[in-house]
This record gives structure tokens, sequence and C-alpha cells, in this order.
């Protein structure tokens, strides 16, 4: 093979001039020229805006753009003066589902990742990605990963780094493909062992749980107010209130559900993220609260399938616009999260009362619901 083999983007070891240094700093603690790595962050589809706008405010970033694949590719340095790794401040993006480091190499086909060299680059810059993340094993997502070449380089690589193989819970996401941007192939390595969009507070799942990115882009999409009081009724397990007391300060927020489990489960997780939220159990059409006690309603409501019915749905829609209405202040907001579409638009078309604008689509464990936010 004539081709170079080395990294064409800036690994630990080995970097390209161009891509991996933005010039000196002005203090003097910083004078070390920034060290720009390559990235890609991994949204739910129909959330990259949202996840590329918290990414923007991520101090280092660069570059950027959605590629083909639906990812967005983006530069970062990490600051030589920050505690808690070099990526910290990357893992605490809320609105991605992941952050990918990426390496890619100008080889034409992925045979070439068990050439002596290219393996050698290849285990070092994984090793760097675990020194970081301290994944405890692999898996490897590729097309054709079962051949015989990702056989080998997945013995290859439990051999000489030690790691476990795990094909379907693996730690350390190993996505291999030919590169969108430049020759060659590529390898993504997911910098933390589970998604971000996996919160750690999150102790009990219920069926019918709402994914934490849609909670934070409902939030954030809704207006982030500090003097908003905020309810959620129907709070299930607690997504959207641990998420927005996550965002920033708030004046108020409280929680409801008619059902014990999920009550019980909400306030599982508010404990586990070390929250104080007031969560009771109580019909959200029936909650004897005065009339405007809310500046934002937040809600993703049953969608008919995991929780709730078709038929109870179109009972409930219009009754929850009318109660959410007298709960709300007059200038007040209501977000609504929901999958039966043709139901809320013929509820929306039914009633005077709210103004809905679409917030966006996104798809998720199957479903494509679409988020509304409505004023009077
Ligand atoms: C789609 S789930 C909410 C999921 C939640 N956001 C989460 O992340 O787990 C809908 C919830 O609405 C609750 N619910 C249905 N009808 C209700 C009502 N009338 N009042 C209060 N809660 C209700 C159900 O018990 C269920 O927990």
């Amino acid at each position: 093979m004539s081709r170079p083999t080395r990294p064409k983007t800036n690994s630990a070891g080995s970097r390209r001039s161009g891509t991996s240094n933005a010039g000196p700093r002005k203090t003097k603690a910083r004078s070390a020229p920034l060290r720009y790595q390559n990235f890609e962050l991994e949204a739910l589809k129909g959330l990259e805006a949202v996840a590329e706008a918290e990414l923007r405010e991520v101090p280092s970033v660069r570059g950027g753009g959605l590629l083909q694949t639906g990812g967005v590719r983006f530069q970062f340095a990490p600051d030589p003066l920050a505690t808690g790794g070099d990526w910290e401040r990357l893992s605490r993006l809320r609105g991605a589902v992941a952050i990918y480091r990426v390496e890619t190499w100008d080889i034409p086909r992925p045979k070439a990742f068990l050439g002596h060299e290219v393996l050698g680059e290849v285990l070092d810059y994984l090793r760097s990605v675990i020194r970081q993340g301290g994944h405890k094993s692999f898996r490897l997502s590729a097309a054709g990963k079962d051949s015989e070449t990702f056989t080998r380089l997945t013995e290859e690589i439990e051999a000489q780094l030690g790691l476990p193989h795990h094909a379907e819970e693996g730690e350390l996401l190993l996505r291999i493909r030919p590169s969108e941007t430049e020759e060659g192939w590529e390898v993504l390595a997911r910098i933390t062992p589970r998604p971000l969009s996996a919160r750690p507070w999150r102790e009990c799942n219920m069926s019918g749980g709402l994914n934490a990115t849609i909670a934070y882009a409902m939030h954030k999409l809704s207006g982030v107010r500090e003097r908003d009081r905020i309810f959620n009724p129907m709070c299930g397990s607690g997504t959207l209130l641990i998420e927005r007391s996550l965002m920033g300060p708030l004046d108020a927020l409280v929680g409801v559900d008619i059902g014990p489990e999920a009550v019980a489960c909400s306030q599982t997780n508010i404990r586990a993220a070390k929250r104080q939220i007031e969560v009771a159990q109580i019909d959200a059409l029936a909650t004897g609260l005065p009339d405007r006690s809310f500046d934002l309603i937040v809600c993703d409501l049953p969608w008919g399938d995991a929780v709730g019915s078709h038929g109870g749905n179109a009972e409930l829609y219009p009754l929850f616009l009318q109660e959410m209405d007298r709960l709300t202040a007059r200038s007040g907001r209501l977000c609504i999260l929901t999958h039966e579409l043709k139901l809320f638009e013929r509820v929306m078309a039914e009633q005077s009362r709210w103004q809905a604008k679409e917030l966006f689509q996104v798809y998720s464990g199957g479903h494509y619901p679409k988020c509304y936010l409505l004023s009077k």
C-alpha cells in the first residue's frame, strides 16, 4: 500500500498542521497552543439544531456542520486549566445523544486497519479515549461488522487493550465508516461509557418515559426564565421536571400524576438528581389550584400506545386544553408534545383560546411526535 497511513486528523500523538493549532493565548498561564481535535455530535433526528446551538455555547468549539449521516462535525480544544478531564465540558451537553472523537485514516478499505502501523495508531487513539472516559468494554458498529476483517479487528482490540467485547452493551462504542468529509475511513469513538441522553439521575424507568434530550429541547425552546412558575401535569418518571431544574433558576416547579407508581418513580429520580421538586398524586384536570397559577405548563400527553388509549385521549385532550387555560397566566405558555397529531389538530381547530406554533418534530423510539408551543 503506497498511501500514507498516519491519521489525517489530529490524535494525541500525531497531528496535522492546519487542524491542530489555533495559536497562542494571551495570558501567561494559558500560553500553550490550543490543541484542536475532531468530534461529532449525535442528536435525535429533528433536534440537531437545538443540540448544535447548545454546542456553540461551549468555549473552544469551532467548525461545525451537519453531515449527511445526521451528525454535527466540529473541533474542540480542551482548556489546559480545566479540571475533570479534557472532554468534561462536552460530556455535560444536554441536547446531544452522544459525542464521539473522530480520527480518519487514509486507507482504501477496512482491511488496512489490520496493518501493523495503522493498527498501532488505532490502538493508541483508543487508549487516549479510554483514558478520558474510563470505558470497561467495547463494541463495534459498522456495515459488515461480522466480516472477517472486523472480527479480526475486534480480536486485536480485545487482546491488545485488555478490553472485553460486548456486542450489545459495550461501553466504548466504535463506529467505523467511510469518511464523508475526506478520503479514507474514520473511527468514531463515543467519549462517554453511556449515551449522554441516559442521564445519571434516571434510577427509575417507566413505559412511555420521555427521552431527556427531548425534555431539554422542550424547555429550551419554550424559554428558560427565572420568574417562571412551572407546572408539569402527567409528570410520569419526572423527566421534564428534573431537566428544567437542572437548566437554571425558576420561581416554582410542581408536578402531578394520576398514577401512584409514576409519583413514586419521579420521586426516586428527583432524589437521585439531588433536586427538591414537589410532586403529588392527583388528576391533572382536577388539581383545585387557583386560576393563573403558572407561567409555563409543559407536558407530554399520553399518546395512546404505551400510556392511555386513543378513545380516552379524544376525551382528555379538549378537557386538558380547557383546564390548562384556567391554570396559566394571561401571557402564559403551554408546551405540548404529542403523537396524536390528528386529534391534537382537530381539538385545536375546535377551540379559540390557544394559538399553536410547531417547535419541532422528532424521531424517538419508533415515533415522530411533534412539539407545539401554545399561547393565548
Ligand atoms: C406519556 S406519560 C409521561 C411520561 C413522562 N414525561 C416521563 O418522562 O416519564 C403520561 C403520564 O400521564 C399520566 N396521566 C394520564 N392521565 C392523567 C391525568 N388525568 N392526570 C394526571 N396524570 C395523568 C400517566 O399516569 C402517565 O404517567
